[in-house]
């Protein structure tokens, strides 16, 4: 399978940022392992701080790659265009975050994605993407 891994706002600083919620891995090293995990599967990673980037990337591969993983950051808990677009492309798309969001500010228990996503996986640390990655697997 094909599948595109999108990280939004802040994500590139995994491995640095709020190491006591995030962890001490940087997403690059993650990765790299998960590739090597599975590599009978071409897994793609794309990561921009900017809104209308991540758009643009979903509709590059949404009509064309079988599946896509997004953990739209901040973003998951405002953006309506972000969510638009997920609806607008065919390609399933599931929502994922490393931290328990439900166990956290009230602010993050909203996403504006979910409603337009396959299903959400939050709260297994890195290991939330290879969760997902599993259900493209192995529907
Ligand atoms: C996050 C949770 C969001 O609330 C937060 O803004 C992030 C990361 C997560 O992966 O746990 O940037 O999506």
């Amino acid at each position: 399978m094909n599948i595109q891994i999108i990280n939004g706002p802040n994500l590139n600083l995994l491995g640095v940022r709020e190491k006591s919620i995030y962890g001490d891995a940087s997403f690059e090293t993650y990765f790299a392992a998960l590739k090597q995990r599975y590599p009978e599967h071409t897994l793609n990673y794309f990561q921009s701080n900017k809104e209308g980037e991540l758009i643009d990337k979903l509709h590059d591969v949404g009509f064309t790659t079988d599946g896509v993983i997004i953990n739209a950051g901040a973003y998951t808990h405002t953006s309506i265009a972000i969510a638009d677009a997920i609806s607008a492309i065919t390609t399933p798309v599931i929502e994922v975050h490393i931290s328990n969001v439900y166990k956290r500010e009230t602010f993050r228990h909203k996403s504006m994605l979910a409603a337009s996503c396959r299903g959400v996986i939050a709260g297994f640390g890195m290991d939330s993407y290879r969760l997902a990655l599993e259900n493209f697997i192995n529907p």
